[in-house]
């Protein structure tokens, strides 16, 4: 991937565009890169003016007689074409366009937008924008952008798909006293887009957490790549806009984005590893305790609070994000019982009762600290009129200097008397929250990045080198030379047997002899069901006979689903009676897919039968890269899960054959992109082994 070096580390600065005129756009770039303290050369451009900004200006960069890293462009849309040729002619690599007026504004726009990026790719420059902010690096320092000021050195980097957010963020940041490493407005992502900052900032020492806002990805597959690898280093949180239907249009007039569906978004970002924030005060609380605390070891959550009451609430929290309440070893609980009063609880959550004072909340929170059953700790305070919210922070301050290896994050509830406090142990990078749900869900997300980054469910790639794939081939060309695009149970069947995916035997017959010939074969019990891609609900016509034991029950079966068909559907001529062996009863389970434009095709994985859409029992996982480790997790994620492990004295079903036929499937629809849809259900799945009983398969012709 490209080196962006230049971006944030150049040695010297153009603004096309650059002006005297304090209320332009123009003058504010050229102030911003003088004020955050860049210490290259800065070059302002402009054919009117002989300086700008105290600076020697020059009328165009060809005349800039020395070498250009970065160029900042803020002409008007029309005139940047030439201003980029310009770059091209002079060598810069590296260019910033802040202009608004391309694909956002329409067709015109757009076609604008193209040229700009193939006189980008004529002269190799690599561009930022256009329609964006620019970008900052508080460790060069460089401040290429026309936001108010500059944020605070830190070690957390943020990309944005929107620029009002990028300005906005920056300058609430200051009031919290948060800081970052670089910040990124990516506008119309013609030329680099989020893949390519992330990629970049994998790799920057200087940033400890990567923070993304995006309404889109334009190439699913290559962001995957890119933010797996990322976020293996450091933890990535995306909030990703647009996932309602409002939200996607208003996403898409925004800046031209196309949101994809929010369930391929989700499955994407659980396989990558990324942290998905909900909302925006999510994404910044997740930043801040990423930033600021270690990552928890595991999920065991000890609570020290003075009120019952907001304790009751934070266990409620810790239970519902799927944390655990830390259970203390007896060292710690005689520890508490010996110095806490005896109206206090020693048991999580430890209630040091309302008169506590700061010795109280420090004994009970190194106890807690020490025990080797918590994971991470929230301290809780509420105000009395004893409370000493400062000396309380202070104490938590010097404790977490004392056990650096676990979290702590505070939850302050109440106001005025409680703001010095808080202040300070925000200056002290411990997470302060004013209520405990914040807290508790940010140690969620710790605990789920880490989790997903130790679960090793990245593994090998499964790719099975057995399946038949000229067979499948073969199947589809014949049903689109007989104008279908719905296989007959019988050719689904077969498409499974290439693939070996083990599907009960069907097959078709046109008479009743045959019907026969082909149960004795099979062996009894059979099902006939009657064969037409028209007939979508075969059960509703008197198309189906299941439990034939004999030649005569198979022979009456046959005429009697014609003789039906004739009745309900006149017009239909089915191509016969698909014969089936009866398969005995095993846990119904449920394998589909769906196709996303971004991330290519899920397959889904659920609890089967007939009440499929009523229970909604299934999880989703990408097709492509999938591993054994994600197929386990995405049947552990369902409740089909308990039945396989063996409900109620049942014995447990083959699990290892189960994530097979997944894997196979995921392949089929991977190695088959004409296939549009495809449902396998039931799947029966027994002790050793599994039937798929029921395939539908669609292909587009
Ligand atoms: N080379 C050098 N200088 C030039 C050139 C050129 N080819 N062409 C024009 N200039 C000069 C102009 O003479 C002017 O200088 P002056 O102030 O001394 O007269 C200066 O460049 C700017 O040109 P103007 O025509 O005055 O354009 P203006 O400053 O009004 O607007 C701008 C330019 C800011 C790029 C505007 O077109 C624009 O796109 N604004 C929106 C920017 C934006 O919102 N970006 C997205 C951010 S994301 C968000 O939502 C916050």
């Amino acid at each position: 991937m490209a080196d962006l070096t230049p971006l944030f580390h150049p040695n010297s600065v153009a603004i096309v565009g650059a002006s005297n005129k304090p209320d332009k756009i123009g003058n504010v770039i050229v102030r911003n890169v003088i004020d955050c303290g860049f210490s290259g050369k800065i070059y302002p451009i402009n054919p009117k003016e002989p300086k700008i900004a105290g600076l020697p200006c020059y009328p165009s960069l060809v005349e800039v007689p020395d070498k250009i890293d970065l160029a900042i462009i803020t002409v008007p849309a029309k005139a940047c074409l030439d201003v980029m040729e310009d770059c091209g002619k002079t060598n810069i690599k590296h260019v910033i366009v802040i202009t608004a007026g391309f694909k956002e504004v329409g067709p015109e726009g757009l076609e604008l937008e193209k040229k700009l990026l193939f006189i980008c790719k004529k002269y190799g420059i690599r561009m930022v924008g256009p329609n964006c902010v620019g970008i900052m690096d508080t460790h060069t320092p460089l401040n290429a952008t026309f936001a108010v000021g500059f944020p605070l050195q830190g070690d957390i980097a943020f990309i944005s798909q929107s620029g009002a957010m990028l300005v906005s963020i920056m300058d609430w940041s200051k009031t919290i006293g948060l800081g970052f490493s670089r910040v990124f407005s990516l506008g119309n992502k013609a030329d680099l887009n989020e893949a390519d900052f992330i990629n970049a900032i994998a790799d920057d020492p200087l940033s400890k957490v990567i923070l993304c806002y995006i309404e889109d990805v334009h190439n699913g597959k290559h962001f995957l790549e890119v933010v797996s690898k990322a976020a293996r280093k450091k933890p990535v949180i995306i909030l990703k806009s647009g996932t309602s239907q409002a939200g996607a249009q208003a996403a898409s007039s925004h800046t031209g984005a196309l949101a994809g569906s929010d369930l391929a978004y989700e499955t994407a970002f659980t396989q990558a590893g990324i942290v998905r924030a909900r909302t925006m005060t999510e994404l910044f609380d997740l930043a801040t305790c990423f930033s600021y605390q270690p990552l928890p070891k595991g999920d065991r959550v000890a609570i020290v609070t003075n009120a019952g009451g907001p304790g009751i609430v934070a266990s409620d929290t810790i239970e519902n994000t799927g944390l655990s309440m830390a259970r203390f070893e007896k060292e710690t609980l005689d520890a508490l019982r010996a110095y806490l009063p005896t109206e206090a609880n020693i048991y999580n959550p430890v209630d040091v009762i309302g008169d506590a004072k700061a010795d109280r909340y420090s004994f009970a929170l190194e106890a807690v600290l020490k025990d080797p059953y918590v994971d991470s700790v929230v301290v809780m305070v509420c105000p009395t009129a004893v409370t000493d919210p400062e000396a309380i922070a202070e104490e938590v301050i010097r404790l977490h200097q004392k056990y650096p290896e676990k979290p702590i994050l505070t939850s302050y509830i109440g106001g005025v008397s409680l703001a010095k406090g808080a202040q300070r142990l925000s200056q002290a990078k411990i997470p302060v929250f004013t209520f405990p749900e914040p807290a508790i869900q940010a140690i969620a997300g710790m605990v789920n990045y880490t989790r997903r980054i130790d679960s090793g469910a990245e593994g090998e790639a499964i790719r099975f080198d057995d399946v038949d794939r000229n067979k499948v081939k073969a199947i589809f060309y014949d049903v689109i030379r007989d104008r279908r695009s719905v296989l007959l149970g019988s050719e689904a069947a077969a498409v499974a047997e290439a693939y070996k995916i083990s599907a009960a035997p069907v097959r078709l017959a046109t008479s009743p002899d045959e019907a026969v010939n082909l149960s004795l074969e099979m062996g009894y019990p059979v099902v006939l069901k009657v064969a037409s891609p028209k007939i979508m609900h075969k059960t509703d016509v008197g198309g189906v006979k299941i439990g034939l034991n004999n030649e005569q029950e198979v022979r009456d079966a046959f005429i009697e689903i014609m003789e039906n068909v004739q009745r309900y559907l006149p017009n239909v001529i089915p191509y016969g009676i698909e014969i089936s062996k009866m398969m005995p009863k095993g846990t119904e389970l449920i394998v589909g897919m769906t196709r996303d434009m971004q991330f290519g095709p899920l397959i889904a994985f659920g609890l089967g039968g007939i009440y499929v859409n009523l229970l909604k029992d299934v999880s989703f996982r990408l097709a492509r890269g999938i591993t054994h480790g994600e197929i386990a997790a995405m049947i552990a994620e369902t409740k089909a899960a308990t039945l396989l492990r063996g409900y109620r004295g049942d014995k447990p079903a083959d699990m290892l054959s189960i994530i097979d036929m997944v894997a196979r499937a995921a392949q089929l629809i991977l190695d088959f992109e004409e296939i549009s849809e495809m449902d396998i259900n039931p799947v029966f799945a027994y002790p050793d082994g599994y039937s798929a009983l029921d395939i539908k398969i669609t292909i587009e012709i």
